[in-house]
């Protein structure tokens, strides 16, 4: 049976439906490419099964349990977990204590906490700045924050939205060696991002959405080969 899936998952905003329809099934231990051009929808699936937003149709089935009404805190306990587009890290206390911060709030000890954090923030390359304001760190910087927040207690599955986009090659590459390394250790992710080759290299599946709805699922290159998967991205005015 899948990790996670959606069945008929539909949101609305004000008569627009932002997501519609949206069925799909994440498996075990695998990086679950989510694509599709600006405003398809990714981040509103995203919030719906991190239960940021109630979907006004459809359910989501997490580890065979139907967790569709479940706020975000229920789900995180249950290994269900977002990083954001935008990031939210509390930025007038230091890196190492946003780190303690998660891992407390995940139930972890104190003491746990502290050596866990030291062993992300070293394969995370943020030793050095462990003791500054999360506030005075760079946007990349932040965001492998958030990597680490979310990783201190693994999750059965994290969900990330676009963790690449505007973040610095160097630290691009920390990133994407840390999805790897997690991966071969079976963790599984849904991944949102915009930039192909990476998603090319890290999906072995990817799901495309356009303007609310699925539009194709497969290997990543069948889909991105997929003519309404084309269309889609050549229709779209926005950036890709
Ligand atoms: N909170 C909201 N209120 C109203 N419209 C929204 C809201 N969130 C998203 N939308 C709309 O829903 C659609 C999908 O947005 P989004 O999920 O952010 O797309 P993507 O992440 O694929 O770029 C867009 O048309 C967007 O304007
Ligand atoms: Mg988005």
């Amino acid at each position: 049976m899948s990790l996670l899936m959606t069945r008929g998952l539909s949101i609305h905003f004000g008569g627009v439906a932002a997501v519609d329809d949206v069925s799909f099934a994440v498996e075990e231990g695998e990086i679950l490419g989510l694509i599709g051009p600006n405003g398809s929808g990714k981040t509103t699936v995203l919030n719906m099964l991190s239960g940021f937003l109630q979907p006004d149709a459809g359910e989501v089935i997490f580890a065979g349990e139907n967790v569709t009404r479940l706020t975000t805190v229920e789900l995180a306990r249950r290994g269900l977990l977002r990083m954001f587009q935008m990031t939210r890290v509390f930025g007038r206390i230091t890196t190492l204590d946003n780190m303690l911060v998660a891992g407390m709030a995940m139930g972890l000890t104190e003491k746990e906490t502290n050596q866990r954090a030291q062993v992300l923030l070293e394969e995370l390359a943020m030793t050095h700045v462990q003791y500054l304001d999360a506030g005075q760190l760079s946007g990349g910087q932040r965001k492998l924050l958030e990597f680490g927040m979310c990783f201190i207690k693994p999750p059965r599955m994290a969900l990330l939205d676009e963790p690449f986009a505007a973040v610095h090659p160097v630290m691009r590459e920390t990133m994407a060696n840390f999805i790897r390394r997690r991966h071969a250790m079976g963790q599984t992710f849904v991944l949102v991002s915009h930039d192909m080759p990476i998603v090319v290299e890290l999906c072995q599946r990817s799901v495309c959405m356009n303007a609310g709805k699925v539009i194709a699922v497969g290997s990543t290159r069948s889909v991105l080969e997929s003519t309404p998967v084309i269309e889609a991205y050549l229709g779209s005015s926005s950036h890709v």
